[in-house]
């Protein structure tokens, strides 16, 4: 039987404490550069990474100028899970994450010995948001029996209160695994991606009542008349849309998982249901083919984000130079929640190892303790 906790609602205008909310987002957007000045910061970038001997971790929904920055100077754009695996593995004492706030965290946590820099550290998640540590450890609290599994898109302080942390492109193996272990799970924060995996893995989940704003703006109604439009094109949904979005999905899955799809499936047009940042990558992986955004309510409704997220946005040219110089937006974890948080992430990562290596426990607890650090109450 499944319980769900009631569903919470945000105002992400007005977020309590001292949070970056959309509207203070978009306000600090940095403004497009002039063509000649673009190159010129470009060059700067480069020259400052290279003297700096730091490395720049981006994400798919960031600006396509620091994208292609990032690739091009050695360092990496991907989905979540990789960038943590990126930045842990890289040798460089110092990395610049281009993303939002639980990235540069995880990437802390991961690696407490490097500085890890942000263009701008109030660049948030709404997941994040809604889901405050308190809270949250009451929830745990009361549901002790439960493994409590958590999305990436956490604070540090949630993610130390975890068993597993799980990215979009991992959270099914894991909890398809941990449900046949027989496991009850305690899932937070993204209602829609919870209930996706619950929908494929049949898991006894009790559910935390998150949300993202930007897939929270697709609509089921309006993707279905698009797809009447394009009868061709096939549907590629991230799984933290509403489930009358995913139901119409031809590829769910994590950005790189949606980037892959683009590439090796058989169809010319593609309808996207995710921030249309990642739509520079996937044009660029799949040369030809032809990629519509998928309908949000539209700016003249409620949309907080149309497609694309405030936070993500936040990045540019501009501050990653600024940061790169002065070295001062640093993204610093206490050292105990770090600690703790560090094992829920690197179950995930030895997970994902493992399953790479085809080399998964068959349900021998002492080999899954070997491997994934224990693994949280039975
Ligand atoms: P991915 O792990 O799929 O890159 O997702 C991160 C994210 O924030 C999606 O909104
Ligand atoms: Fe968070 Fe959504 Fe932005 Fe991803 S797109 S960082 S889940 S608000």
């Amino acid at each position: 039987m499944n319980t769900i906790a009631p569903i919470k609602t945000f105002e992400y205008d007005r977020p309590v404490g001292g949070v970056c909310s959309t509207s203070e987002a978009w306000a600090r957007v940095p403004s497009p550069v002039e063509a000649l000045e673009k190159e010129a910061l470009k060059d700067h970038i480069r020259r400052l990474l290279k003297e700096k001997e730091a490395v720049l971790v981006a994400h798919y929904y960031v600006d396509a100028d620091l994208q292609d920055l990032a690739e091009e100077t050695g360092g990496c754009v991907s989905d979540s899970l990789e960038m943590a695996r990126f930045g842990r593995d890289h040798p460089a004492k110092t990395l610049v994450v281009a993303g939002v706030r639980f990235m540069g965290e995880t990437a802390k946590i991961l690696s407490p010995e490097k500085t890890i820099l942000m263009p701008d550290l109030d660049a948030t998640c709404s997941l994040d948001l809604g889901c405050p540590a308190d809270e949250f450890a009451a929830f745990c609290d009361q549901h002790p029996d439960r493994t409590v599994v958590v999305y990436a898109n956490t604070s540090a302080a949630v993610k130390a209160r975890a068993d597993w942390m799980v990215t979009s492109s991992i959270g099914l193996d894991i909890v398809e695994y941990l449900h046949k272990q027989g496991k009850k799970i305690l899932w937070a924060p993204d209602r829609h991606l919870g209930s996706y995996i619950q929908k494929k893995t049949g898991a006894d989940m009790l559910m935390w009542q998150g949300s993202c704003l930007v897939h929270d703006e697709f609509k089921g109604i309006e993707l279905d008349l698009l797809r009447a439009q394009y009868p061709d094109a096939k549907v590629l949904v991230h799984p933290e849309s509403p489930s009358n979005v995913v139901e119409q999905a031809d590829a769910v899955g994590s950005t790189t998982q949606l980037i892959d799809a683009a590439r090796t499936m058989d169809a010319t047009t593609f309808i996207v249901a995710t921030d249309n940042g990642i739509l520079h990558k996937m044009r660029a992986a799949a040369p030809g083919k032809h990629f519509i955004d998928a309908p949000t309510a539209g700016n003249s409704a409620t949309c907080k984000s149309c497609a694309h997220c405030p936070w993500m946005a936040m990045n540019g040219l501009q501050n990653l130079a600024d940061v790169l110089e002065k070295g001062d937006k640093e993204i610093h974890v206490d050292p105990e929640i770090g600690r703790q948080a560090k094992q829920a992430i690197d179950r995930m990562l030895d997970f994902a190892a493992a399953k790479k290596a085809k080399a998964l426990p068959t349900g021998s607890l002492e080999q899954e303790s070997k491997l994934f650090n224990g693994i949280g109450p039975a």
